[in-house]
Formats: structure tokens, C-alpha cells, sequence
């Protein structure tokens, strides 16, 4: 299936203007993430060559989150041990360097299936000093350290310090497709990782095929357990995308639940459980994948997501030519009093606020016509209040919301209240192929929408809701690039934006 939009590519290339980007090739996952000697840094998978496979680690540095200096390929997929790609993993700040774990994927020559053989996962080791410059690669651990009833399937190190020792998460699949976490320890976080536990879910019944990039976050003296998984059936409001983001709460610390008794381990299949129906989403949007979790050198725990996702590729080629993919804003995590993680843009965003504009009856005069795509053509816009934004850009708030309402772009793209549900909708070509996204508002713990935080960059959106107990993130490709019309019929206390200024990109063409 093409998607059918009448722009020329080129030049109308939805380049954004406040999220990370590259000039050419494929953005996704983020890795590696920390704060090294004051100075943030995101590595992201990186194929410069896309559509041609191998992926990469990509680097950008930053001090105050609003310039970003771009180091193109930190770990480029060329040894032995990661030639058919340097694939997801995290860093550790330790002795004053800066250490990255990874996942080296090794495909055999010749015919194999490569899924129950024929590839290595070869979790792999390389050092900075300076931030800039890598040491030699160390395989750290690889297939006859994994357990038999893995597929080859193992991926995405998580590695951090409890309980004096070296702790490292990985993702799996079972040969018998179900998904699995195992834990590796090892006392100086080089030799002798060993493994210490492992989960799946307790019900026996599969929670998805595979559980990709782990994280760990504690929060209000309670540990949460992230993972992605991949292959969980999609509901009406649940699982809305091919694969999904989110975390289970655990009782005690994530290791305990992973490891128990050693003696007791079983080889022949995971020895912890988790129960599934504990598993929160983390964003009900179009395109949010692979987040990574981080804590800063103020103790911010910090999380960004992947506002893409793997395998719908065609889905993205068109729109955007020859660059792929952005990452979400960098997202402080805190818990509410309902003890639900909340996701919230970090305060040096707000740098890039420009003038504040109300918004007016006025500015909401022409945005009738630009409804006629809507499938509610039929809803009453009056009283409706707008502004316009001249360069595409906008950080729009809604405070104290009363009752249903709708919240539209260009009337291309609506986040809609309609009785017990909300819905993130396209209208017309902007969404591709894509249609609606749904949250039920008894998802919500105030049990109502109170407040909605909408950033908009061109062809990214990012939606914050109720404080960001839940999150909406998606990309967009709007017709109008540069004049973006925002519209809302809500009864709120408050709706206003910020016009929006511009990352300095460095070393981006
Ligand atoms: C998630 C993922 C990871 C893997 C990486 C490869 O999107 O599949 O599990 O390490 O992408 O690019």
C-alpha cells in the first residue's frame, strides 16, 4: 500500500526543529544514556546507510539539553563480535569513565533461520574516557553463558550497581517463543558475569514472544520493572501498537524477584515469575518504542523513548525520504499520589519558549473550513478558541478542563474527549496509514481529563496528560508545515501556548 501525499519530498522534508535528527539513515532506540563530567549524552541505534542494515551507535552530546552536537557513528558495527550490528545496550558512569554495554548481533553465513540458531549475542564492553573516543571492544559475555531454553534472541544489557555487585538485565525469547528476563552478576563488572536469576510470566500463558530492553527504576522506595514486548495480541485499548512499552511494579527489589534460590534454578526453564496483569503502558500514542531510563548527576530519573517503532517501516519511508525517526524530549519520571510514574518534559526545555499567546475566539475563526476532512464534521465548534503559529511549532497547555472537548492541529490530527474515552485521531493523509489511538479516561486516576500539555515540532507531537500520568506520543505529517493552526473547543481554566525557538543543531547538515 503507497500513502498518497502531493509534496515534494525535498523540499518539504518535515525537519524538525526542537527533537534530535539525523541528516540521512535510521534513528531508533536510545542507548547509552547518561550524564558524563556535566555533559549529557544520547547514542542511539544508527543506520546511516538505511535501508541497508547495520546499526550503529549514533552520539550527540549536550550541556544545557537545547544545543546538540552531533558525533555521528560512536560504535560502528565492524569486528567480530558485532559485524551484523552494534545493537541496544546502556552505560554506566564509573572511576571517572564512561562504560557501554551492548549487544553484538553476529549472523552466520550460509542458511539459517536465525532466530533458534544460526546468530550470536555477544554482550560487549567498550570504555571512554573523554566522551568522545571508544576503547577496543571486550566480549563480556556471550551463547554458551545463556541458558539452553533460550532462543538466539538475547539482547539490550541494563547494567547497574545493587547489592555489591554488577547486575545486567537482558531481554530473551524461549525456543518455544515465550519471552523471558534473565540476570547476570558479576563482581567487577568485566569477568565472570554468572547467571544469578531469570522470570517470566506466572501465569504461564506468554506475555508476547520476547521482552526486549529492560530498565530499572526506583521510585518512593518502590522498584519498577521496565521491558518491551514484542508480539502481545492488540486490544481496542490496550497493545494498540505492533509492539509496546511499559513496567510491572514489584514488590521488593527486582533482584529478589529474578533470583531466589540458586540451587533451585532450573535449567530448562525461567525460574521467577511476574504476573502480567501488573503491566502499566507507558504511552498511548502512535509511535513510542525502546524507551531508556537514566539518573542524572542532579538525580533526575530520566526516561526517552524511541518515537518510532520496529517492522512497520513502509509506514515512515514515504513521508520523511531519506531520514528515519526521531526520539522523544527527555522525560523526568516522578510518582503521584495514585503511585503512578508520571513522564514530564525536563524544566531546560523551556529555554525554548517564546512569546506566550493566549488563545482567543478569533484566532479560531478560519478553523472551521480547515474541519470539513473530520469524521465529526458534524460537532459544534462554537465558542471554539485558536491561535496560529507561524514557523509549525507550539508548546500548547489546557489547565483545569471541564468535560468532553477537542484539541485539534490543522484539523489534520485531534486529541478528542468523547464520553468514557479519549482519542488521539487523524484525519485525512496526516496520520499515513494510521487511524486512532484510544485511552479510556477510567485510565486516568483523577478519573477525568484535567490538563493536557501538547508539544508540537512540525511532524512530532508529544502529549501530556493529567500532569503526564499518561502519555501520548506520535508522529505527523501535516500538509501545512509552516502554519500550524491550533484549536480547542474545551471548557478550560486556562489554554495558551508558547511560540517555540529552535535547538542549535551542530555538526547536522
Ligand atoms: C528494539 C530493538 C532491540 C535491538 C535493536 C536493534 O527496537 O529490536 O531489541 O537491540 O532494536 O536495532
Amino acid at each position: 500500500m503507497q500513502m498518497h501525499v502531493n509534496l515534494d519530498y525535498r523540499q518539504h522534508n518535515w525537519r524538525l526543529g526542537f527533537h534530535l535528527q539525523t541528516a540521512v539513515g535510521w534513528l531508533s532506540d536510545p542507548n547509552g544514556l547518561c550524564q558524563f563530567n556535566g555533559e549529557y549524552h544520547i547514542f542511539h541505534q544508527y543506520a546511516p546507510r538505511w535501508p541497508w542494515a547495520g546499526h550503529g551507535w549514533g552520539h550527540w552530546t549536550s550541556r544545557d539539553l537545547t544545543t546538540w552536537e552531533f558525533h555521528r557513528g560512536a560504535i560502528i558495527p565492524e569486528m567480530e563480535l558485532d559485524k551484523n550490528g552494534s545493537y541496544s545496550g546502556s552505560a554506566v558512569v564509573r572511576d571517572g569513565q564512561m562504560w557501554c554495554y551492548y549487544t553484538g548481533n553476529v549472523l552466520a553465513p550460509g542458511k539459517h533461520n536465525y532466530d533458534y540458531e544460526g546468530r550470536q549475542a555477544n554482550e560487549t564492553l567498550v570504555i571512554s574516557e573523554d566522551g568522545r573516543t571508544f576503547s577496543d571492544r571486550k566480549l563480556v559475555l556471550g551463547n554458551d553463558g545463556y541458558p539452553d531454553y533460550c532462543s538466539c534472541h538475547v539482547r539490550d544489557p541494563k547494567v547497574w550497581w545493587q547489592n555489591d555487585t554488577w547486575n545486567m538485565l537482558l531481554g530473551a525469547r524461549t525456543m518455544d517463543d515465550h519471552p523471558a528476563m534473565l540476570l547476570y552478576q558479576s563482581p567487577d563488572g568485566v569477568n565472570d558475569w554468572k547467571l544469578a536469576g531469570s522470570c517470566t510470566t506466572i501465569s504461564g500463558e506468554p506475555f508476547g514472544y520476547m521482552w526486549e530492553c529492560p530498565n530499572i527504576v526506583s521510585l518512593g522506595g518502590r522498584e519498577f520493572f521496565f521491558v518491551c514486548p514484542q508480539g502481545v495480541p492488540s486490544q481496542v485499548t490496550k497493545f494498540q501498537n505492533n509492539f509496546n512499552s511499559g513496567y510491572f511494579p514489584v514488590e521488593g527489589t527486582v533482584i529478589d524477584l529474578l533470583s531466589g534460590d540458586p540451587d533451585l534454578m532450573d535449567a530448562e526453564k525461567p525460574y521467577g515469575c511476574i504476573d502480567e496483569n501488573t503491566f502499566v503502558e507507558l504511552d498511548y500514542g502512535f509511535d513510542f518504542y525502546a524507551p531508556q531510563v537514566f539518573t542524572d548527576e542532579k538525580g533526575r530519573q530520566i526516561l526517552e523513548g524511541w518515537m518510532g517503532l520496529p517492522d512497520i517501516e513502509m509506514q515512515y519511508q514515504v513521508p520523511t525520504y531519506e531520514w528515519l525517526h526521531t526520539l522523544t524530549w527527555l522525560r523526568e519520571l516522578s510518582l503521584n499520589e495514585a503511585g503512578n510514574i508520571c513522564q514530564w518534559p525536563l524544566p531546560e526545555y523551556d529555554a525554548l519558549h517564546g512569546d506566550r499567546v493566549e488563545f482567543t475566539n478569533e484566532g479560531a475563526a478560519d478553523s472551521c473550513g480547515k474541519l470539513g476532512t473530520s469524521n465529526y464534521d458534524a460537532f459544534c465548534i462554537c465558542g471554539a478558541k485558536g491561535a496560529k503559529f507561524a514557523n509549525g511549532t507550539a508548546d500548547v497547555y489546557l489547565k483545569g478542563i471541564e468535560g468532553e472537548g477537542r484539541l485539534m492541529l490543522n484539523g489534520d490530527l485531534e486529541l478528542v474527549v468523547i464520553g468514557d474515552m479519549i482519542e488521539l485521531a487523524f484525519h485525512g493523509i496526516a496520520g499515513g496509514y494510521r487511524t486512532v489511538r484510544r485511552l479510556p479516561v477510567a485510565e486516568l486516576s483523577a478519573g477525568k481529563l484535567e490538563d493536557v500539555r501538547m508539544v508540537v515540532d512540525t511532524s512530532a507531537v508529544e502529549i501530556y496528560i493529567n500532569g503526564g500520568e499518561k502519555t501520548m506520543s506520535t508522529r505527523w505529517w501535516p500538509q501545512e508545515i509552516t502554519n500550524l493552526s491550533v484549536t480547542s473547543t474545551f471548557n478550560a481554566e486556562e489554554t495558551y501556548a508558547y511560540e517555540m525557538g529552535r535547538f542549535t543543531f551542530l555538526n547536522v547538515c
